[in-house]
């Protein structure tokens, strides 16, 4: 039996005490993040430096005590490790060379050699497991295909994913031999991760929910649940949390049927009361507190985490935002967070 916290409730336990990270638990508000981001000069060195992202995958953990650290590192370093270039701009996000047509997919590189531009990730996971405390669960990480290739296609992030679903439905082949690479990719990236000690698996479907049903089973399930058979394969029942944000319920009960999913992520939009009583006996379930409350603090915060809470109490729950955590947030609304979930008890 698991002696982390974080392992037992993906085992199916329900705790005394709900176990309790954050999305973005290393970033802008954060002033040491700050410091050492500077440092490193800018946001991929960082990703790509073993030592920068080692302190700053650190940094909450010294400062809140979280049950869980998350490798630092980004959904987009595969599209670049598969030849995009890519790179952020101050206060707009990403950019990325695009994929639109056959010629394009064509150029991408061989899949095994995304592994010479993720190696220093490696080596991050590698020290992490060394450096952290032992009650404190390693998170890895990645992208969902959608989420990556909607990126990948628009070469940047777009409300709607337009330009992912227009290539899609006009030339299909290409949309998906580029879903089929990057399958082939996250496996191969999230089992190397596993070698380097990561102990659970989060998966990223960011913008599962703009997906119509069919479309949400061909291309959020589907590509999803051939990752984790493949991961399953190579490395044994590591545990897995997905994240198809934004999926209706229907979308969310079929993940929770799927093979090998211990755990799912509830946006800030799910009802947590729904999600108890149809998911909760199949999944542990993570979240899902709106990441506004981290600026704004007060009653209102301390009211909306004990009600996510009280209705999770009767299963296996990790305690989350319902997604990352702004720049604008006040570190001291974060400590108040963990005080809350902590002054609990199910008892
Ligand atoms: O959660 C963590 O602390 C782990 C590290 C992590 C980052 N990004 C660091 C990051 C993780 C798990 C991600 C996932 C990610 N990245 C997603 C999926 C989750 C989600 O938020 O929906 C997506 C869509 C991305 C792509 C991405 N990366 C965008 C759109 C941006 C720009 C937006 C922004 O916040 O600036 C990033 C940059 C990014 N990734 C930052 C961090 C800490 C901010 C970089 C900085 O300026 O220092």
């Amino acid at each position: 039996m698991a002696q982390k916290k974080i392992l037992k409730a993906l085992e199916g336990q329900t705790l005394d005490v709900p176990p309790v990270w954050m999305m973005r638990q290393a970033g802008r508000y954060l002033p040491e993040y700050r410091t050492t981001r500077a440092k490193a000069g800018d946001f991929l060195s960082l990703c790509y430096s073993p030592e920068w992202a080692t302190e700053v995958t650190l940094q909450p953990i010294r400062r809140f005590g979280f049950d869980a650290a998350i490798l630092f590192a980004d959904i987009l370093l595969i599209p670049q490790a598969l030849g995009l270039d890519l790179w952020f701009v101050q206060g707009e996000g990403p950019r990325l060379s695009t994929i639109e047509t056959n010629k394009d997919l064509q150029k991408l590189g061989k899949i095994e050699s995304i592994h010479t531009t993720l190696s220093p990730v490696y080596e991050t996971v590698s020290r992490l497991s060394k450096a952290l405390p032992d009650d404190v669960t390693l998170i890895g990480f990645a992208g969902a295909p959608w989420t990556v290739a909607t990126y990948m296609i628009a070469g940047r992030g777009t409300p709607d994913q337009g330009p992912a679903h227009n290539l899609m439905q006009t030339n299909t082949s290409v949309f998906e031999g580029l879903m089929e690479r990057i399958v082939d990719a996250t496996a191969l990236y999230l089992i190397e991760q596993i070698k380097a000690g990561a102990e659970v698996i989060k998966i990223f479907d960011s913008w599962a929910g703009s997906l119509s049903p069919d479309d949400f089973n061909k291309y959020s399930k589907q590509p999803t649940e051939e990752i984790i058979r493949r991961v399953h394969k190579e490395c044994g029942s590591v545990p897995i949390i997905c994240f198809p944000k934004g999926a209706n319920q229907a979308g969310y009960e079929s993940f929770a049927n799927m093979n090998g999913v211990s755990c799912l992520a509830l946006g800030q939009d799910m009802d947590t009361d729904w999600a108890a009583k149809n998911l909760q006996s199949k999944v542990c379930l993570q979240g899902n507190l709106d990441p506004s409350h981290m600026v704004n603090g007060g009653t209102a915060l301390v009211d909306a985490v004990n009600n996510i809470c009280d209705s999770l109490a009767n299963g296996p729950h990790i305690f989350n935002l319902g997604h990352g955590i702004t720049p604008d947030a006040d570190p001291n609304n974060v400590q108040l967070m963990i005080d809350t979930v902590r002054a609990r008890s199910n008892r």
